[in-house]
């Protein structure tokens, strides 16, 4: 058997440290790497062939570097990059490895928390472009209704670390109120990207209290345990010492500093080209 290896989280930037962060708290015994693709940040703007060809460039690399499992945190990169990588590029590189995404995991936790059956996704241009959240809500849950809002102000808001304050106000209830006068239905609401979860205060002083909202980590962090479980052969080649890698492809004292506010724990991390 091939030596185990971490868990690979992959991000184009700092967002999958909020998804990083929960998979650890409920994952604590495996090894993790993070790698951020900070230098090339954002995704979400960019044209699908883009997203695609930086994200198998750092699957590629994670894949070097010993895992085995992969974990797309990015929404956009699974939105856009996440099949390609599964059908075409998985079969040629090492049919025994996974990588696996984000927005399935998110869907399948729909049903149980909207009654109306109206769902709102909030993310990326690209992410909203793809229609990714569409598709699979409708694979599911077809009699779902399914209402977007693309937030591209959002992301930037977090990465400066405006997200507290009033400036970001205005974005989050522009934003907000266009998705709910769209369908004023709709009484669950998916976070649908890496950075959102630090904007969630400011999200819920403009959602009716009736609303769910539905935030990555913690379903990304279950799903995983369940993957596991139902995967023993991928669980075998993850190994278990309870330590946590970061790499980034830009400056890593700049990583540093910004990533504390993603991430609660020690950062040890080393710059990486892709
Ligand atoms: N991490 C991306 C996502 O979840 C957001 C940041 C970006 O645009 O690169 O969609």
């Amino acid at each position: 058997m091939k030596k185990a290896g971490p868990i690979a989280v992959f991000d184009s930037g700092y967002g999958g440290l909020t998804v990083l962060d929960k998979i650890v708290k409920h994952l604590p015994e495996y090894d993790y790497i993070y790698l951020g693709d900070n230098a090339r940040t954002p995704y979400g703007t960019r044209s699908f062939d883009v997203v695609y060809e930086y994200t198998l460039q750092a699957v590629e690399k994670l894949f070097s570097l010993g895992a085995h499992l992969i974990i797309l945190a990015c929404n956009t990169a699974s939105a856009k990059a996440l099949r390609n990588i599964q059908q075409k590029d998985l079969p040629r590189i090492d049919p025994e490895r996974r990588v696996l995404g984000v927005i399935r995991p998110s869907v399948e936790r729909v049903n149980d928390l909207s009654k109306s059956k109206h769902i709102g996704v909030l993310g990326t241009i690209g992410t909203v472009q793809s229609e990714s959240y569409v598709m699979e809500i409708e694979k599911l849950f077809p009699e779902m209704t399914v209402k977007q809002e693309a937030c591209p102000m959002w992301v930037p808001l977090v990465e400066n670390n405006e997200f507290n304050d009033i400036g970001s106000d205005y974005f989050v209830a522009k934003n907000i109120n266009r998705l709910i006068q769209s369908d004023e239905e709709i009484d669950a609401v998916i976070l649908g990207c890496t950075h959102y979860p630090l904007l969630l205060p400011k999200i819920r002083q403009y959602l009716k209290n009736d609303i769910n909202v539905i935030e990555q980590g913690d379903i990304v962090g279950e799903s995983l345990i369940d993957y596991l479980e139902r995967h023993p052969e991928m669980d075998e080649k993850c190994s278990k010492g309870g330590e946590v890698k970061f790499f980034t492809t830009e400056n890593v004292e700049k990583f540093k500093q910004t990533a504390g506010i993603f991430f609660e724990g020690e950062i040890s991390v080393e710059n990486i080209h892709l």
